[in-house]
């Protein structure tokens, strides 16, 4: 067994082998595949998500859910982070969810395309989601919306729009918002805030860029001031994997 610590201080163990995925194609690989591939990405997310949970809600118990749970990542984070009366983790993958149960978390096998419209009932929702944009939270993740509740206190999620350069999809992103086009990452979030606070009356409360792949947003149910941090992607100190 392989052990992960992540944010340098929280051990996460790892219930299985990475290298059985080599022959598997791309797409259909797990995330440990990855996180192992990628350490400093995941090291910088890593940061990124102590954070957006760190001090973003009063103190308290929360109930939390997590749709895309990966390898349990976040989940750690989240664990040691907030104080959690409830934690439901759920996952697609059978691989991740065998290693979730084995590392101690309340699992299920579950699509988030359809559990993201029913499991709503918790004060906390994380959708990690592979890849999104404004435009995928109406297509393929339009789920999304439903995660905004009355009961809802804070909701994470992933968006990689600038995983591309937005001269090629900026004119798209910008028919969603109402202008022609956008044309920088920092305007992107700003327009992003606007929609939140237009379409369900919450606030983008922190955006934390994960170097030049994703953006993490943190929202709230009330309005809050916009932060804004970049994690740059330079090393591996937020998230190591030894034997
Ligand atoms: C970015 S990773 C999540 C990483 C995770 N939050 C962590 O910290 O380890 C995205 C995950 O979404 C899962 N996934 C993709 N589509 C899914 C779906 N429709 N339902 C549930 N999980 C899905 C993938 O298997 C992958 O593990």
């Amino acid at each position: 067994m392989k052990t992960a610590t992540v944010c340098g201080k929280w051990k996460l163990p790892i219930f299985f082998d990475s290298t059985n995925e080599d022959n598997v194609s791309r797409s259909e690989r797990s995330y440990i595949h990855y996180a192992v591939k990628h350490p400093e990405l995941v090291s910088a997310k890593c940061w990124a998500t102590e954070w957006l949970f760190s001090g973003t809600l009063p103190l308290g118990n929360y109930s939390a859910v997590e749709y895309l749970a990966g390898v349990g990542v976040q989940s750690i984070i989240l664990k040691n982070t907030i104080s959690l009366t409830k934690h439901l983790v759920l996952e697609r993958d059978e691989n991740c969810v065998k290693h979730l149960i084995n590392a101690g978390f309340d699992t299920r096998v579950a699509d988030a395309r359809k559990l993201m419209s029913s499991e709503t009932e918790f004060d906390i929702k994380l959708a990690d989601f592979p890849s999104s944009s404004i435009v995928s939270v109406d297509t393929k993740w339009r789920g999304f919306k439903d995660l905004f509740t009355d009961n809802t206190k804070l909701i994470v999620w992933t968006d990689t729009a600038i995983s591309y350069p937005l001269g090629v999809h900026g004119k798209r992103y910008g028919a969603k918002f109402g202008i022609d086009q956008v044309r920088t990452k920092e305007e992107y979030i700003e327009l992003y805030s606007k929609w939140i606070s237009k379409e369900f009356g919450f606030a983008i409360k922190k955006a934390a860029i994960r170097g030049k792949n994703a953006i993490y947003f943190a929202a709230v149910p009330h309005s809050s001031s916009l932060t804004v941090k970049e994690f740059p992607v330079t090393d591996t100190k937020g998230f190591s994997v030894d034997d």
